[in-house]
């Protein structure tokens, strides 16, 4: 649906040349809610900026659709924009208009009727659940009820795509979290795609099925967000997911460790949830085990369980209990404590 290939692009400034993206590649697929995250200056903004060229490429395409949409003329161009909806961190609204005459705004550019604009509006209204703000001025609304102003007018035209700009950033948790539900709702209930960026790692555990980690300028590690999350490989990537998920074992327990036996991280994934595993270990082998930690982590939907033990016996049962479980399709992973 949105192919983003070898793009690359270079501002000049008055300090020197920003390398802001290199060689990006991204393929967002219909019905995706594709998440980039990175921190300020990564080169997210601008990458989102590419999606409807209100930034162009140095070298590279970006196709929608299968159309490369470098280089076409403005009325072509403009076609295709209908197509794209935007929102931005900072809402991009007319504080001095009521809410009626900001959702009114892009359907009057496209020289739609009064009665066609009138059914449109009352209608999105009704799906952001702010109907009866219709008449009030913008100045006067919260700052999550702004947002969802600005996403009702992102879908004017009926786009199958829509682009986010940080759009929860400026928002409590608790705001976050409906303007979040609200783009799942326009995901399931309308199929709209949906590329977002922002530098909350809990924004894409929330939502997004798919997702890229951005650094300098270059995409480091991209997948689905399951696998991202239970397997990061980049040192970035790793720092992210602690911000969501939390796997270290209280430093209480760490000082009482006897390190002389294994220290085990088990990873359950999905319907791999296996919580007596360790019950029947216990039983089966010679062994005492104790837990360390436990934590259930919902990642879009989907459950990655994460259990931390220890194994105490001899050698060959404790190796007995792991291939148990290996067998088992937990995946098992050596802890070593840092003393320091
Ligand atoms: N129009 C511009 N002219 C010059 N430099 C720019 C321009 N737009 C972006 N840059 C530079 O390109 C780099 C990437 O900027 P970009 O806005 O894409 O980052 P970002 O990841 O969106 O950051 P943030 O999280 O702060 O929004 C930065 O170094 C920025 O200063
Ligand atoms: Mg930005």
């Amino acid at each position: 649906m949105i192919k983003i290939e070898h793009v690359d692009k270079k501002f000049h400034t008055k300090g020197g040349i920003v390398h802001a993206l290199k060689d990006v590649s991204l393929n967002i697929e219909a019905g995706d809610i594709y998440g980039v995250i990175g921190y300020s200056g990564a080169g997210k903004s601008t990458l989102i900026r590419m999606v409807n060229l209100l930034e162009q490429p140095d070298q590279g395409h970006v196709y929608i659709n299968g159309k490369d949409i470098v280089n076409l003329k403005d009325k072509e161009l403009n076609v295709i924009r209908k197509d794209i909806g935007m929102v931005f961190q900072q809402f991009n609204l007319l504080d001095s208009q009521t809410v009626y005459q900001n959702m009114a705004l892009p359907l009057i550019l496209l020289k739609k009727d009064k009665t066609f604009i009138e059914e449109r509006v009352n209608e999105l209204l009704s799906f952001v659940e702010l109907s009866d703000k219709k008449d009030v001025y913008v100045s006067q609304l919260s700052g999550g009820q702004k947002q969802r102003i600005g996403i009702a007018r992102a879908l004017a035209t009926h786009p199958k795509i829509l682009l986010c700009d940080e759009a929860t950033s400026a928002l409590d948790p608790q705001t976050t979290e409906s303007i979040l539900l609200l783009l799942k709702k326009i995901n399931q209930e309308l199929g709209v795609t949906i590329l977002l960026i922002t530098h909350e790692m809990n924004v894409i555990k929330k939502i997004c099925n798919k997702v890229a980690v951005m650094k300098s300028g270059e995409i480091v590690e991209q997948g689905l967000t399951l696998d991202v999350f239970s397997h990061p490989h980049q040192e970035m990537t790793k720092r992210f997911v602690a911000t969501v998920i939390n796997d270290t074992i209280p430093s209480s327990l760490v000082e009482e460790l006897d390190t002389t036996y294994p220290i085990l991280k088990l990873t359950f994934l999905g319907e791999n949830t296996k919580e007596d595993i360790i019950s029947e270990i216990n039983q089966q082998f010679d062994i005492k085990t104790s837990i360390l930690f436990a934590s259930v982590n919902e990642i879009k939907d989907e459950i990655l369980g994460i259990l931390t033990i220890q194994i105490k016996g001899e050698e060959a049962q404790i190796n007995k209990a792991i291939d148990y479980m290996k067998d088992n399709h937990v995946e098992i992973e050596r802890v070593v404590l840092n003393h320091d």
